[in-house]
C-alpha cells in the first residue's frame, strides 16, 4: 500500500506521467481536484534567483531583489556550521517569503581541480568538510518549510561537455572522496530533494543511475525526499523515472509525458514503478504546499550577509604584522575591484543583490585617512599605463597600499572551466610597477577559486575574501582596521604550480571520458601524502592572535586537547582533526580530516575541546564487500592548526577487518605517484579496461555529443551555426561578460533540444536535426518534418484527454 495511494488512485495514468515533468521553467504541474499542489523551485545556493515573469533558465528575465549571501566556497572558510545553518535560514526564509518552495543549492561537488568554473560555489575538496558544511545549509534552509536541493550528484568536476562528460572513477574513490559528502548531507541534513548531475558515472547518467538513486540513496542512506534532474539533464526519462529520479525539470511539454505514457503503454515501464515514483514525489510536496509563511528583515539580511562574509575571510600573510591598521592609517585605495566589487560568480547563482555594498562608499565609516582612489586596471584584462601611472603616484604618498585584486566575472563561471589559474596580466603588472615604489602593499583578494599566489613575495600583507556577497566591503573593512579578528581557514590546498595538480594533465577532459586517473588523491590528500610542497596548504589562515594546542588526550569516542589564546586580542581557531593509517594494506593518503572546531577564546583563556568520532573516522570502502568497514590496526591521530601544521599526535589501535582487504597491484597509488598513472594501473584500479575515446574529429556526430562538436560536422550549415556561437562567445569574452544561455547552449548536447525548448522539439525531431547535421540535409528535413507532424498529432490526441 502506497502512503497516498488514495491520491494515486484519483488520477489517470497521464496526470501521473505528467508529474514527473515540469510545467513551466520553474514549477511542477498541479491537480488542484486531486489534490496535488504545484511547487515552485528557485535557485540557488547563496541567494534566491527567482525570475520574474516568464523564466528563462539561465537569467535574462531579471530575478527579483535578494540577498546576495556569499557563494559556497567562501562560507565554506569560515568551517562554522552554526552560521551556515544561520544562513541556510535566512535563504529559507526569503524563499518561504518570495513563494519559493525548493531552493535548488547547496552545491557540494568535490573540487577536484581548482580549474573547474563552477568551484566558487562548491565548499571544499574534502569531503567531509563539504557534506558538514552542506548538511548545516541544509537544516537551516529546510527549518522555514522549504525544502533545500543539494546538487549535482554526483561525480560532476568539469564545466566542459558538462552534459555528456563520462566521469570513469573507481569504486572506492567515488564512494569515499565523491558520495561522502552527499551521505552526510542526506543522513544529517535531511535534505527533502537532491538533484542529480548532468554527466555520466561509468556510462550510465546520474539521473538514470539505478545503483546511484536507489541502493545507496535511498536504501542506503535513507533518503526520502525526490530527485530531480539538473535543467536538461534528463536523457531517458523513461529510464529516469523507472531507476529512481522523480522529476525532469525544465518542462518538455508533452514530450516527457507521452513518453512515460508510452512506456507503460507497450510494458518498457511498470506502472507500479510510476505509482512509487508518483507517491515519493507527493510525500514532499503536499508537506511543502503547507507551510506557514514567514516575514523577513532585509536589513537584517544584509546584516547577516556581513557577519557570514567577516567569519569567512582568511588572512594569509601578514608579515611585519603589517595588519590590523593602525587609526588613521594614510591609506592609497587601489583597483577597480573597491570601487565595483567582486562579489559573486555567474551562472545559475547570479543573485540580483537587494543592496551593494562598496568599499569606496563606506570606507569614509572607518578610522583611516584615505588619500585617495586610484582604479589602477581595467576590469577586462587589457592594458593600461595611465591607470598604472595614476595609482603608482598615490601609492608613493600613502603609510600603507590598499590593493584590490581578484578574478573577474569572466574567468570563473558556470558553463566555462578556466585554462590557468593566473591573475589577470593587467593586475601583475600594477602589483609590479607599485612594488617597485613602496613595500607597504596589502592585497584585498576577490577569487572564488584558486589562483597562483606566487607573486605574494612582494606585498606584506594578503587578505582572501573570496566571493563575499553583497556585504563584503564592510566586512574586509572590519578584518583589515581590526574590528574582527580574522578566523577563516582555506577549504582548498592553493599549489605552487597547476601542473603539481594530479588532474591537470587533462582537465577539463575533451573527449567523451572524463578519467579520475588520481583516485583518492583530490587536494591535500595527494600533497601530504607525495609530500609535495605547496604555497598555502588546506586549513591555512592565519589570525591577529596565536593559539597553543597541549595536553592531547585519546578516549574511545574522540580526542579531547587543551586550547590556549597565548596572544593579546580575541580570537577563534579551528582546530581540525586528520586520521592517518600508517601500516595499511590499502593505499591511503597520509591524513583525511575527520573533524574539526572552531573554538572562540579571550585573549590568554585556555579551553578543554572535544572532538569526537564517527562512522566516517577509521573507515575506507572495500571493493570486495562492496561496503565501508574498519581495517584492523593502529591510527595516527593528528591536531593541526592546517594540514599541514600538525600541533599534537597520538595513535590508536582499531578493531576491524582484516581478511578480505583488496590487495591490487597499484605501485603508482602506494607511491602516491599518481600525476600521470599509466592505463594498465588505472585500468587494474578501476577493475575494468580504461575506455578508448570513441569520437574523433570529423566523424559521424551522435545524439549526446557537444553542439559545439559541431565545428567538425560534415554539414556546412552545422559548422557555420558553430562558428558563430564561438563568435558569440568569443565577444561575451571580450565584453568581461559570460553569457551564460551560449555557454549553455555550447556544452549542451543535441538531446537536450528536446529537454530544453518546452517541448517544441522531440527526440524524433532531433533525430532529424541530427541527420541534417551530418550532411544529408533534404533527408534530415523530411525526417524532421514528418517527426514534427507525429508530434503534433499525438499532443492533440493528449489534448483531447484533457489532461
Ligand atoms: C545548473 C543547476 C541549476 C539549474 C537551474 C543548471 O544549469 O547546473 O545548478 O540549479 O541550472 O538553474
Amino acid at each position: 500500500m502506497l502512503k497516498h495511494q488514495e491520491i494515486i488512485d484519483r488520477l489517470t495514468l497521464a496526470q501521473k506521467a505528467a508529474l514527473m515533468s515540469g510545467r513551466t521553467t520553474w514549477e511542477t504541474v498541479d491537480f488542484e481536484e486531486e489534490g496535488v499542489p504545484s511547487i515552485f523551485l528557485s535557485d540557488g545556493p547563496h541567494g534566491i534567483r527567482k525570475q520574474e515573469g516568464a523564466g528563462d533558465h539561465l537569467g535574462l528575465n531579471a530575478s527579483v531583489p535578494a540577498t546576495c549571501f556569499p557563494t559556497a566556497a567562501t562560507l565554506a572558510n569560515s568551517w562554522d556550521q552554526d552560521l551556515l545553518e544561520e544562513v541556510g535560514s535566512a535563504l529559507g526564509a526569503e524563499a518561504n517569503k518570495l513563494g519559493v518552495n525548493v531552493v535548488l543549492g547547496p552545491g557540494l561537488n568535490i573540487k577536484r581541480n581548482p580549474m573547474c568554473g563552477r568551484n566558487f560555489e562548491y565548499y571544499s575538496e574534502d569531503p567531509y568538510q563539504a557534506g558538514k558544511m552542506a548538511a548545516a545549509m541544509i537544516r537551516g534552509i529546510q527549518s522555514q518549510g522549504v525544502a533545500a536541493c543539494p546538487k549535482h550528484f554526483a561525480a560532476n568536476s568539469q564545466e566542459l561537455k558538462r552534459m555528456s562528460s563520462d566521469s570513469v572513477v573507481d569504486e572506492r574513490t567515488f564512494r569515499e572522496i565523491y558520495t561522502t559528502g552527499f551521505e552526510i548531507a542526506v543522513k544529517e541534513g535531511q535534505a527533502k530533494s537532491i538533484m542529480t548531475a548532468y554527466n555520466k558515472i561509468n556510462g550510465i547518467y546520474a539521473n538514470e543511475d539505478r545503483h546511484l538513486l536507489r541502493d545507496i540513496l535511498r536504501d542506503e542512506w535513507g533518503f526520502d525526499g525526490f530527485v530531480v534532474s539538473d535543467w536538461g539533464g534528463s536523457n531517458n526519462h523513461v529510464l529516469g523515472v523507472e531507476n529512481g529520479s522523480h522529476l525532469e525539470m525544465p518542462s518538455t511539454g508533452t514530450v516527457g509525458q507521452r513518453e512515460l505514457i508510452d512506456a507503460v503503454a507497450s510494458g518498457r515501464l511498470n506502472e507500479a514503478e510510476l505509482n512509487e515514483r508518483v507517491d515519493e514525489f507527493l510525500d514532499v510536496i503536499l508537506e511543502l504546499a503547507e507551510a506557514d509563511k514567514v516575514t523577513v528583515d532585509m536589513e537584517a539580511q544584509h546584516r547577516l550577509a556581513q557577519k557570514a562574509a567577516r567569519e569567512s575571510i582568511v588572512l594569509l600573510k601578514n608579515e611585519d604584522n603589517i595588519l590590523p591598521l593602525s587609526p588613521k592609517t594614510k591609506v592609497a585605495l587601489v583597483g577597480e575591484f573597491a570601487s565595483e566589487p567582486r562579489y559573486q560568480g555567474a551562472g545559475s547563482s547570479l543573485i540580483n543583490p537587494s543592496k551593494l555594498d562598496k568599499t569606496i562608499d563606506i570606507i569614509k565609516d572607518y578610522d583611516l585617512d584615505v588619500l585617495g582612489v586610484a582604479k589602477g586596471y581595467e576590469r577586462t584584462d587589457m592594458a593600461n599605463q595611465v591607470l598604472v601611472s595614476e595609482a603608482v603616484e598615490l601609492s608613493k604618498k600613502a603609510d600603507v597600499t590598499l590593493l584590490y585584486l581578484g578574478l573577474d566575472e569572466i574567468s570563473e563561471s558556470e558553463g566555462l572551466d578556466r585554462h590557468h589559474i593566473s591573475l589577470p596580466t593587467n593586475q601583475l603588472t600594477l602589483l609590479d610597477e607599485l612594488s617597485k615604489v613602496t613595500d607597504k602593499i596589502i592585497v584585498v583578494l576577490s577569487a572564488g577559486s584558486v589562483v597562483d599566489l606566487n607573486w605574494d613575495v612582494k606585498v606584506k600583507g594578503l587578505v582572501h575574501g573570496y566571493l563575499s556577497g553583497q556585504a563584503g566591503a564592510g566586512a574586509m573593512l572590519d578584518v583589515l582596521t581590526g574590528l574582527y579578528n580574522p578566523s577563516g581557514k582555506l577549504s582548498e590546498t592553493y599549489p605552487l604550480a597547476i601542473s603539481d595538480v594530479p588532474s591537470s594533465l587533462d582537465y577539463p577532459a575533451q573527449g567523451d571520458y572524463s578519467l579520475y586517473r588520481e583516485g583518492l588523491y583530490v587536494g591535500y590528500r595527494y600533497f601530504e601524502t607525495a609530500q609535495t610542497p605547496v604555497k598555502y596548504p588546506y586549513g591555512y589562515g592565519l589570525s591577529y592572535t596565536n593559539f597553543a594546542y597541549s595536553d592531547l588526550v585519546i578516549l574511545e569516542n574522540g580526542v579531547r586537547f587543551t586550547l590556549t589564546n597565548t596572544g593579546n586580542c580575541a580570537g577563534s581557531e579551528v582546530a581540525q582533526l586528520y586520521i592517518g593509517a600508517g601500516a595499511s594494506n590499502l593505499y591511503r593518503a597520509r591524513k583525511e580530516l575527520k573533524g574539526f572546531a572552531k573554538v572562540y577564546l579571550e585573549a590568554g583563556e585556555s579551553q578543554q575541546v572535544f572532538i569526537g568520532f564517527d562512522d566516517k573516522t577509521f573507515r575506507y570502502y572495500n571493493t570486495l564487500t562492496r561496503r565501508f568497514e574498519v581495517e584492523a590496526g593502529v591510527y595516527d591521530i593528528m591536531l593541526g592548526s592546517s594540514v599541514s601544521d600538525i600541533r599534537l599526535t597520538g595513535q590508536m589501535a582499531q578493531e576491524g577487518t582484516t581478511e578480505n582487504i583488496p590487495e591490487l597491484d597499484l605501485p603508482s597509488y602506494y607511491t602516491a605517484s599518481v600525476l600521470n598513472v599509466p592505463d594498465e594501473e588505472f585500468a587494474r584500479l578501476l577493475g575494468r579496461s580504461v575506455p578508448k575515446e570513441n569520437w574523433i574529429k570529423g566523424q559521424k556526430l551522435r545524439i549526446n555529443d557537444a553542439l559545439s562538436q559541431m565545428a567538425f560536422a560534415k554539414s556546412g550549415l552545422a559548422r557555420l551555426v558553430a562558428r558563430i556561437l564561438r563568435r558569440l562567445l568569443a565577444r561575451a569574452e571580450k565584453n568581461g561578460k559570460p553569457d551564460l544561455n551560449l555557454l549553455f547552449l555550447y556544452n549542451m548536447p543535441f538531446r537536450a533540444l528536446a529537454k530544453m525548448t518546452g517541448g517544441n522539439i522531440d527526440m524524433a525531431m532531433v533525430e532529424g536535426i541530427l541527420t541534417i547535421v551530418n550532411g544529408h540535409f533534404w533527408r534530415g528535413l523530411s525526417q524532421t518534418f514528418k517527426a514534427f507532424r507525429q508530434k503534433r498529432k499525438a499532443d492533440r490526441a493528449l489534448v483531447a484527454k484533457k489532461v
